[in-house]
């Protein structure tokens, strides 16, 4: 069965794509390299000793993807990660985050629209949630208005996916709402590649750690949490691509209750920003140079996921704990750099 991973060269999709072709999928790649390199293809080829179907293309094109789905009609599932990321980005550069994201999933839902099985699934983040009211927080949870342009195009993303399903026959999807994906793969094969000064938390902290980055600013120290700092859902990224083989299994046995479902994507545990960073220090055995600083513009004090929803209708739990996460993220670093 062939599926389609828009974005697989990236953090999340690779590691995806792994998990993909363990369960026996034949898996297409498209990617534009803006936040990747082609290296990650010979690191999932390293894992899984079988190498995906690679096409190098920019989805915002939109006669070259009419051009791959006359190549490739017999994809019976999409996985569509590719997007741009960079909360802070979108604030500047808000017409670059509506193109990118929103546009690329417009076309992907045409061209799959005319396809005999019309399975989606969609990355979405928990970002839809903005400060809840309650934690941990269920997928009942309202959507708050987006606190950045990023933000909106995943909210925007969901209603028009929402739309398409209920329109088109046949048309069946899942979002996902992650929370803080972090980690690398246990191979050390794959990881997070950021591009210039990491904007999250465990690439700033293992890139200072390296040498990197002379300090890392601890974000807020006034916060009501147990420590002052923020809290996250911090989830292994192998945990959180396994959640996308048994989503699109259940698309592909037709055992999704309704066309659009959406589930969180987390542990349901919070750390803080210390705990993370202590994490950290257990794993490496290095004791990492952190200052806490003023809050950060933007930042919410505390998310953390219900994870009930997933583990009951998909059968998915995580198997991974934060420790694990630091420790491999840090062996990612290590080789990355080649200490
Ligand atoms: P990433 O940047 O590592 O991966 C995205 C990939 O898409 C990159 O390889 C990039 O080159 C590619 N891409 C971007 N625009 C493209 C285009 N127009 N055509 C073809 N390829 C394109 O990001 P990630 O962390 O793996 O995130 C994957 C998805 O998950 C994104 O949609 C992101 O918004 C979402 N998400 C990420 C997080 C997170 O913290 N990493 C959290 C919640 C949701
Ligand atoms: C985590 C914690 C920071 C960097 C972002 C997006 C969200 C989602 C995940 C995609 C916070 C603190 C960080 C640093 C710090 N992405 N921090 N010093 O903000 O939870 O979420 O990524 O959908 O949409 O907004 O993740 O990793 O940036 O921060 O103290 O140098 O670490 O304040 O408490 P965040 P993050």
């Amino acid at each position: 069965m062939k599926i389609l991973v828009t974005g697989g060269l990236g953090f999340i999709g690779s590691h995806t794509v792994v998990e993909l072709q363990n369960e026996g999928y034949e898996v297409v790649i498209i990617d534009d390299l803006s936040n990747s390199s082609l290296e990650v293809l010979d690191g999932i080829t390293a894992i899984t000793s079988r190498k995906p179907i690679f096409e190098k293309l920019d989805i915002r094109v939109k006669s070259d993807l009419q051009d791959f789905f006359k190549r490739h009609n017999d994809i019976v599932g999409v996985i569509h990660f590719a997007a741009s990321k960079a909360v802070g980005e979108s604030v500047k550069e808000p017409l670059k985050y509506y193109e990118n994201n929103i546009t690329t999933l417009v076309y992907m839902l045409q061209e799959l629209s005319g396809l005999d099985q019309k399975n989606f699934i969609f990355s979405s983040s928990c970002t839809v949630y903005g400060q809840a009211d309650e934690l941990p927080i269920t997928e009942n949870a309202p959507v708050k208005p987006a606190e950045s342009p990023y933000g909106n195009t995943k909210q925007i993303g969901e209603e028009i996916i929402r739309d398409t399903c209920k329109a088109v026959e046949g048309m069946k999807a899942i979002a996902l709402r992650y929370f803080n994906p972090i980690g690398a793969h246990p191979s050390v094969e794959i990881g997070e590649l950021p591009i210039g000064v990491p904007q999250n938390l465990v690439p700033f902290i293992t890139q200072t750690a390296i040498g990197l980055r002379e300090q890392l600013s601890v974000f807020g120290g006034d916060y009501k949490t147990s420590d002052g700092t923020c809290v996250r859902d911090y989830i292994h990224v192998v945990d959180l691509a396994k959640a996308h083989v048994v989503a699109l299994q259940r698309l592909l046995e037709e055992k999704n209750s309704s066309n659009f479902e959406f589930f969180n994507l987390g542990t349901g545990k919070g750390s803080t920003v210390l705990e993370v960073i202590q994490s950290f220090e257990r794993t490496s055995g290095k004791s990492l140079n952190y200052k806490i600083v003023d809050r950060r513009e933007g930042d919410i004090t505390a998310a953390y996921a219900n994870t009930s929803k997933a583990s009951e209708v998909l059968g998915w739990k995580t198997e991974l704990t934060i420790d694990d996460a630091m420790d491999s993220a840090w062996k990612w670093e290590q080789k990355v750099r080649n200490k």
